[in-house]
């Protein structure tokens, strides 16, 4: 099977050692001028690319990853700063991001650099995480007068507990690959030099096992976790859309854009 290609990231096969005709896929998002932003384009290539690998029966495993600087800064400012609520809603960009939900391969994030925002939603939306040591994670959200709208209030709440997730989402301070470590959002950190080759051991791994017990399990796991997920997820991105009625919104995002601080009225 040849592999489509992509103008926002790059996509690939590796064979797994020792089993013949066994592959991983590596995904890489590839946006590097402005440290892999998260477009709509790039996230409908995304998908694309994780459901390609989900459906080729030689590959067991797929690895998400960025470069070294960068997993992903976030969803694109400079797309939504001028969206308002009606427009926001009826793009509704973010149900793209439900499709990566029904992608049935394990997912391994390989993450290194900022993964802010919307690139710390898309890490949480993988099934494990391997981080460099230079890794920085965050919700930085509240900085530009939104909240995370992918994800965020859901997954670092069932991931790090009320108390921690709202300190990282209302003060939206980045934190560092060792104290993601410690609050059990991530499963490793190593030196940057090896977080790609260490996500690809963890790949090679699981792919010695059964792939349809591996679909199964982390279905399974993922039931676990979901209670009342779809509710969160639905309630938190209609707050994220109503933040677009706001002055802040224009503030927060017009200011980052013409790189200067922003001041907040509340309204
Ligand atoms: N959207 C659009 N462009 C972005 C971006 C983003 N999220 N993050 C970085 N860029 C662009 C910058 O505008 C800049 O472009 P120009 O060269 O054209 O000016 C380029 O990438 C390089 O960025 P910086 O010059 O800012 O690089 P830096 O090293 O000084 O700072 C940074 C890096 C701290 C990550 C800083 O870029 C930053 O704060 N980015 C925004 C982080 C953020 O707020 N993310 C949340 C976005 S909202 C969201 O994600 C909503 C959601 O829940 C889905």
């Amino acid at each position: 099977m040849t592999m489509t290609t992509y103008k926002n990231i790059l996509t690939a096969k590796e064979p797994v050692p020792g089993l013949n005709g066994v592959n991983i896929g590596v995904v890489t998002l590839n946006r590097p001028t402005v440290l892999n932003a998260l477009n709509h384009e790039l996230m409908e290539e995304l998908v694309a690319a994780l459901s390609e690998h989900d459906k080729d029966d030689t590959v067991r495993v797929i690895v998400l990853t960025g470069s070294e600087r960068a997993f992903a800064a976030g969803a694109d400012i400079k797309e939504m700063s001028d969206e308002t609520t009606v427009s926001i809603m009826l793009k509704d960009r973010f149900a793209t991001w439900d499709r990566i939900r029904a992608i049935k391969k394990p997912i391994i994030a390989a993450i290194s650099g900022y993964a802010l925002g919307g690139g710390c939603e898309l890490t949480m939306m993988c099934d494990m995480i391997i981080a460099s040591e230079s890794a920085q994670f965050g919700q930085p959200e509240i900085n530009i007068g939104v909240i995370p709208g992918a994800g965020g209030t859901q997954r670092l709440t069932r991931a790090v507990g009320k108390y921690k997730a709202m300190e990282l989402i209302l003060t939206g301070r980045p934190f560092s690959a060792h104290e993601a470590l410690e609050m059990g959002l991530i499963n490793k950190v190593v030196p940057t030099e090896l977080f790609l080759d260490e996500a690809k051991k963890l790949a090679f791994e699981l792919s010695q096992k059964s792939p349809i017990a591996l679909q199964l399990a982390k279905e399974a796991v993922l039931k676990s976790y979901d209670g009342t997920l779809s509710e969160g997820l639905q309630f938190e991105r209609k707050n994220f859309y109503m933040l677009f009625s706001s002055e802040d919104q224009k503030e927060g995002m017009k200011a980052f854009i013409e790189k200067r601080k922003a001041t907040f009225n509340g309204k």
